[in-house]
């Protein structure tokens, strides 16, 4: 039997926001929304699995192209006929996934908002050392995902987490089998948190690192 595509977004598409705002409100938003100010006037930004692109309305006006993939086609559809007008002709759709990145090229900021939860621990290894060349000396990269809180909330976070996991691996064949200790890979690569913020009493965290030079 020939299986369908892994992290496959297509049948959820045309929902996936009105179910992120019936969880969550508008809490995963305003989580993307944080640091979007301190995208530099002019950067080059690197998008990776944007979704309905909900976010890019908060964009600076001022920021530079953006480079804007993901791999369900509906998703990107939809992101781009909601396309906001003050990006208008900033930005390069690609479906695909990060292997449609071009060796060598490097960008100021890369956006990974709900993305690297995806992935199992081997593979995200591999996705963050490529992001890593991806991205500039000094550059920033901006990030959204779930953690577990050491707070009293932890036991239904926990909850949530794992009704999540099941039900994305049912919709869309979620590769990822558990959540991530994020942090510890971004530490692993070089990449320095510069500021946080976190939302849904801790189970999410907004957070933008900054890539300094390997000793
Ligand atoms: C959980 S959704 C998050 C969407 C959006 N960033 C948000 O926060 O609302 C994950 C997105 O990543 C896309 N995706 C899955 N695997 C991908 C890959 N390997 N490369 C790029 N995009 C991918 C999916 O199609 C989906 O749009």
């Amino acid at each position: 039997m020939k299986m369908g595509a892994l992290n496959d977004y297509n049948l959820i598409a045309g929902i996936y926001d009105r179910l992120v705002y019936f969880v969550f409100g508008k809490r995963l938003w305003d989580a993307q929304r944080e640091f979007l100010h301190t995208i530099p006037a002019d950067a080059s930004v690197l998008v990776l699995g944007g979704g309905t692109g909900r976010f890019l309305h908060a964009m600076p006006a001022q920021v530079g192209k953006i480079y804007y993939i993901d791999a369900s086609e509906k998703m990107l559809r939809i992101a781009r006929q909601q396309e906001p007008p003050h990006l208008s002709g900033k930005i390069q759709w690609a479906h695909g996934t990060e292997t449609v990145l071009k060796p060598g090229k490097t960008y100021d900021v890369i956006i990974t908002f709900f993305y690297l939860d995806l992935f199992t621990a081997e593979k995200l290894e591999n996705i963050m050392a490529l992001l890593r060349q991806t991205l500039h000396e000094d550059g920033l990269w901006l990030m959204c995902d779930f953690e577990l809180s050491a707070t009293t909330h932890r036991w239904w976070q926990s909850i949530l987490v794992k009704t999540m996991l099941l039900f994305f691996k049912i919709m869309t064949r979620l590769e990822a089998k558990k959540l991530l200790p994020f942090a510890a890979f971004f530490a692993r690569h070089q990449l320095i948190a510069q500021r946080e913020a976190s939302f849904c009493k801790g189970m999410v965290r907004s957070v933008v690192y900054v890539k300094k030079m390997v000793q």
